[in-house]
């Protein structure tokens, strides 16, 4: 199994480019099977999920082109096996996102339950309550859901927790069935747009995408398409945090800050300067960053997905603070490892009190999920001596080249096998 080896110690400093967003590119992916005609999409990062997601897609009967440039061009003009078995799912919980669409064009989906990140319960029943709605059959029956619909119709639909990909799976149904469907309290998460906006490229009507109540007129087809994949903001703000934590100074090429509000305003309270240009963020931070309390929400507020970072940055910082995650339940698992580093953080239920010091110190970690491996090849970056960070595959999932990038900032990274 592979390892990150890193050398702690050197502040990053450099300019990179952000990849394409794994969280808009998924569901991007899955609207393929809406349509019987071509899908380009552009931008698309080089990740394990994304190539998960292309073998899920392939075995349906999806025919797939990659090119160099970062382009997949999708074309599903029949979908002969609208199955998503458990082999393939089973890493990925966002494989989920195939269930609305093969409903909708094929009137059935077998759909193993979702694994993915072991963050909390994440359950399915949101999108299974809201297609029920819409006029499926849905039964649970040994791991898989089976769901069958002669014909999808428009519903009012009032989801009980904000879900992004409740959300998009459930909007994506929606454009091929019959009438008008409102999804309230519809997360409002900027991929969410993005794939609304791939949608209506491909002739869907939608309006409301970005706001808590999205609606959709159900149209006969959908047609192909061409769309360019927005920038990953969890990338760039796990890259500013590395950079704020080990007083660098860096420059992210193809950025959007209009999205990244939350994690900017949280960045300047530590102590970091920030100035933003049309597709770039610059950040320096010169002396030891200051505390700052953190409490995970929906979109607009501060993301789940940046939250292990940010308890990196406390464990550095001046002062102590309060990070709380109200999305996940099992979110506070690198708080061992960091731990283990040398980090004074205590948790009660879901809540962490962390008190900062000015430095970690070098360790063998182990990587247990996504975001959780992004926050300990930060605390390595700031850790005096060596950090070895095992079980890696985790971060393959979600970031791209990531010691590529890092080496790029000058830090020592290298991968072991
Ligand atoms: C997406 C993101 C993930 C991010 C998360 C929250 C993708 C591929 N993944 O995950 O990176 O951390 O949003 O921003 O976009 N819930 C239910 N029932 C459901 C669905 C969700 O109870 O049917 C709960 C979940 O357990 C969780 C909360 O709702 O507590 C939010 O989850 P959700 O927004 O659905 O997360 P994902 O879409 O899986």
């Amino acid at each position: 199994m592979q390892k990150l080896v890193i050398e702690g110690g050197i502040p990053l400093q450099g300019e990179i480019r952000i990849s394409g967003a794994k969280n808009a590119a998924l569901p991007i992916l899955c609207a393929t099977l809406l349509s019987r005609e071509t899908l380009h999409v552009e931008n698309v990062p080089h990740l394990k999920d994304v190539t998960t997601m292309l073998s899920l897609l392939a075995q349906m009967g999806v025919g797939i082109t990659l090119d160099a440039s970062q382009c997949v061009e999708l074309s599903g003009r029949e979908i002969p096996n609208p199955v998503a078995p458990y082999e393939l799912v089973k890493t990925m919980r966002a494989s989920i996102l195939v269930l609305g669409p093969l409903l909708a064009r094929t009137g059935r989906a077998s759909v193993s339950l979702p694994g993915g990140c072991a963050i909390g319960l994440r359950p399915v029943d949101l999108h299974i309550k809201g297609l029920q709605a819409m006029g499926a059959e849905i039964e649970v029956a040994n791991g898989y859901i089976q769901a069958s619909a002669s014909k999808l119709h428009g519903a009012r639909i009032c989801m009980d927790l904000v879900s992004v990909t409740g959300t998009e799976n459930l909007m994506m149904a929606a454009t091929l069935a019959r009438g008008v469907t409102v999804i309230e309290n519809a997360a409002r998460e900027p991929e969410v747009v993005d794939l609304a906006n791939c949608l209506i490229s491909m002739g869907a009507k939608i309006s409301g995408a970005g706001s808590d109540t999205i609606e959709i007129e159900g149209v006969d087809e959908l047609h192909g398409a061409r769309h360019r994949v927005m920038p990953d903001r969890i990338e760039s703000g796990t890259f500013l945090v590395a950079a704020a934590a080990s007083l660098g100074k860096i420059k992210l090429h193809g950025a959007r800050s209009d999205i990244l509000d939350a994690v900017l305003d949280k960045l300047s309270e530590s102590g970091a300067h920030i100035s933003t240009g049309e597709e770039s963020i610059f950040l320096e931070m010169r002396d030891r960053p200051k505390s700052v309390n953190v409490r995970t929400a929906p979109y607009p507020a501060f993301p789940t997905d940046m939250q292990a970072q940010f308890m990196v940055l406390n464990s550095v910082a001046e002062g102590s603070a309060l990070i709380t995650e109200t999305i996940f339940e099992n979110r506070f698992m690198h708080v061992q490892e960091l731990c283990r580093m040398g980090a004074h953080i205590e948790v009660e239920g879901n809540a962490a009190m962390v008190r900062g010091k000015e430095r970690l110190g070098g360790a063998t970690v182990m990587a247990t999920d996504l975001r959780a491996s992004a926050s300990l090849v930060i605390a390595g970056l700031v850790a005096r001596g060596e950090t070895t960070i095992e079980r890696i595959y985790h971060i393959d999932r979600g970031y791209e080249c990531i010691e590529e990038k890092l080496a790029q900032l000058g830090a020592k990274i290298r991968r072991m096998a």
